[in-house]
């Protein structure tokens, strides 16, 4: 087999695909910038290697012959059955056989939306594999009993991260977490579209990278297994949602949990109003989240305890969701205003910091804080220092 792409060094070769998307971009701003000695990772992008043409894949890895292979990609989760199929199940099948062709270990992404409802669910959990199953819930369960079944017959190493809500910057489709962010600074949600008690798994972005790399260095301990990777403890959606009205001092959505018959009906019209005006010639798309309505009024939490109790340590055990949120507020509320995409917000609202209040108040004291500002240098201070803490800034890319 040929290997004339593969550069002249002793780092492991890797390929990443996807590496534009909210994890992928993530993990490979990560293996650039802090493991740069010790791994090298070609991300082509879809036009390079599309998952849906095999020759694609065939092609790029004969070049190359990576040593591992992580997959991200996937296609928007409303897409047609046809591109579903070959994007999230045929692609990862034939990444998985050129894994085993080359001996190399595979590592995907999975999903919550494998498993059912319920609390403090196993990696063992999954759902029934049934046509009724939406088109991406089901191509990505096929995928991972393609994998189970891989591993165990053709002796694939592979490990399954399966991950929940996802939280994170950097995500431009505004998708999941960040498409009901969206529609709360938007001011699109009249209600609360969930329940008191429904509570749900989150995992954040920023940590998936440092498990891959750990992945990656312990092939006897992850080959072979699903792991989620999720935040110990679940978080209800009612309460996250008021946390953020409150952060941007918004009026809505009321404090009133819709039930989700009501909520469910108002889907259906806006579904049959999205239609007629596509009808005559006007744009409109219902948010795909909505597939996923029922889940916003049903637990789901993921079990950490196997990854508790694995050898890989929290880059930031305190780090969750609420934790970041100011954080998130402010790079998406800035990104889309930046982008017309919401009416601009009075940064004082929204600023935790206040750094904008006392920009337009009093100016004067920003520079009473020059002395502490600059006393360190400041090309020496890592943001994500190897081996401690992820801090909670947004990292530029
Ligand atoms: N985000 C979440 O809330 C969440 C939750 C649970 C699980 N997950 C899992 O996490 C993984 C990553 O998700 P994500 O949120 O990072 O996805 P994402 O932001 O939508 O990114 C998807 C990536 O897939 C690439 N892609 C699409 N079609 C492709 C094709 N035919 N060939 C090659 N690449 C293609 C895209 O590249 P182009 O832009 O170039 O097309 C993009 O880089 C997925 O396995 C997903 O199931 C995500």
């Amino acid at each position: 087999m040929g290997n004339q792409g593969r550069p002249d060094n002793d780092k492991k070769l890797g390929v990443l695909i996807g590496g534009s998307g909210l994890i992928g971009g993530g993990i490979l701003n990560y293996f650039k910038t802090r493991s740069e000695d010790e791994f090298e990772l070609l991300a082509p992008n879809s036009k390079r290697l599309s998952l849906r043409d095999p020759k694609d894949i065939r092609l790029y890895l004969k070049r190359y012959t990576p040593d591992f292979i992580i997959n991200t990609a996937i296609t928007a989760i409303d897409s047609n059955p046809l591109l579903t199929f070959e994007t999230n199940y045929l692609g990862t099948l034939n990444l998985a056989r050129a894994a085993v062709d080359l001996g190399i270990p595979y590592i995907h992404f999975s999903s919550a939306a494998v498993m059912p409802t319920g609390k403090n669910l196993g990696e063992e959990e999954q759902l029934r594999l049934t046509p009724e199953l939406a088109n991406y819930p089901k191509s990505k369960l096929l995928a991972e009993l393609a994998l189970q079944e891989m591993h165990r017959t053709l002796g694939l190493d592979y490990t399954n991260i399966r991950l929940a809500v996802v939280y994170g910057a950097h995500d431009h489709k505004i998708q999941g977490f960040q498409r009901m962010l969206f529609a709360l600074a938007d001011q699109t949600m009249p209600f609360l579209f969930t329940n008191q008690q429904a509570m749900h798994s989150y995992t954040n972005a920023k940590k998936v990278p440092f498990f891959v790399h750990h992945v990656l260095n312990h092939r006897e301990e992850f080959g072979g297994q699903t792991f989620h990777f999720v935040d110990p403890n679940p978080v209800s959606l009612g309460q996250l949602i008021l946390t953020i009205k409150s952060y941007l001092e918004l009026k809505r959505p009321r404090e009133i949990f819709l039930p989700y018959p009501l909520a469910k009906f108002g889907a259906g019209c806006m579904d049959a109003l999205t239609r007629l005006l596509r009808r005559i010639g006007i744009e409109s798309k219902m948010p795909p989240e909505l597939m996923f309505l029922q889940n916003f009024y049903q637990t789901q939490s993921l079990s950490a305890t196997k990854l508790s109790h694995s050898s890989f340590v929290d880059p930031n055990p305190r780090a969750t969701v609420f934790t970041e949120l100011p954080m998130l507020i402010q790079y998406y509320l800035t990104r889309w205003e930046d982008l017309n995409l919401i009416v601009p917000y009075d940064k004082v609202f929204f600023d935790p910091g206040k750094r904008a209040e006392i920009f337009v108040n009093d100016p004067e004291q920003m520079l009473t804080s020059l002395g502490d500002d600059v006393a360190h240098p400041f090309l020496d201070t890592c943001m994500w220092p190897r081996g401690s803490d992820v801090d909670s800034e947004t990292e530029d890319k």
